[in-house]
């Protein structure tokens, strides 16, 4: 079982807090809307509570459902009541027509939340490649990771593996820009090739 703070009320929040608790994992959701927060949690149940940015989160597992922009700044706002946790950063740093990525060559956001983080603070990219609405169709699903320490890795794993999902870790953090790529080619699928949103990118590994 692990502690989860969620930072963000929106579509991944909820979901990714919906099923944490389906899978016994305890849930914190944090919103900088108070009452939203509170009402967000009560919704949810099982024992879900609320939190308000800025607070030291509860969780071990802190997860930024924020839009792109909005990571690196509340990471920063945050400080030192980061310290010692495992950060997972969701976002897809998409343009205005999804054809591309808004962060400079070379990096991702995640690669700058864990510049603005303090030094004890463990970034993982996870669950960019995974839509919102197929996340709550409880389908099997791989969920790609990336990070440079192997023990804040192990436990998002073991977080997504509560869930039933796949943990497919592609590497170091400097994987996290094309996870983030992947993203953008998810989009290019569901406007193309699938031709729809409901579909998700895994790994068929040969028998
Ligand atoms: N939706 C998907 O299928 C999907 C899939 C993979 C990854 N993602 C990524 O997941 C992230 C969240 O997506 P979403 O679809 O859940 O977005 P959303 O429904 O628009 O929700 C975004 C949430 O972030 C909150 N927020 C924004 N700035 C904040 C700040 N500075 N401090 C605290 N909370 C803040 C908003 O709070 P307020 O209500 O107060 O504005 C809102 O609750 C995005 O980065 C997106 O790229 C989404």
């Amino acid at each position: 079982m692990s502690s989860i703070s969620i930072i963000g009320l929106g579509q991944m929040a909820r979901v990714l807090a919906d099923r944490a608790l389906d899978g016994g994992n305890t849930v914190e959701v944090i919103g900088r809307d108070a009452a939203k927060a509170a009402e967000v949690a009560g919704a949810l149940g099982r024992g879900a509570t609320a939190g308000t940015v800025g607070a030291a989160p509860a969780g071990d597992i802190v997860i930024l459902a924020v839009p792109h922009g909005s990571a690196v700044p509340l990471v920063g706002q945050y400080g030192d009541a980061l310290a010692g946790k495992v950060v997972v950063d969701i976002t897809n740093p998409f343009n205005s027509s999804a054809t591309g990525v808004v962060t400079p060559d070379g990096t991702s956001v995640a690669r700058e939340v864990a510049k603005a983080a303090p030094a004890s603070v463990h970034v993982v990219k996870a669950f960019n490649t995974v839509f919102g609405h197929v996340l709550a169709q409880r389908r099997p699903l791989d969920v790609f990771i990336a990070g440079d320490d192997a023990r804040a890795k192990a436990s998002t794993s073991a977080f997504i593996e509560s869930i039933g999902l796949r943990a497919m870790d592609t590497g170091g953090l400097e994987m996290a820009q094309w996870l983030e790529g992947a993203g953008v080619l998810m989009m290019g699928l569901g406007r193309q090739g699938v031709g729809n949103y409901d579909f998700s990118l895994g790994v068929s590994i040969a028998a």
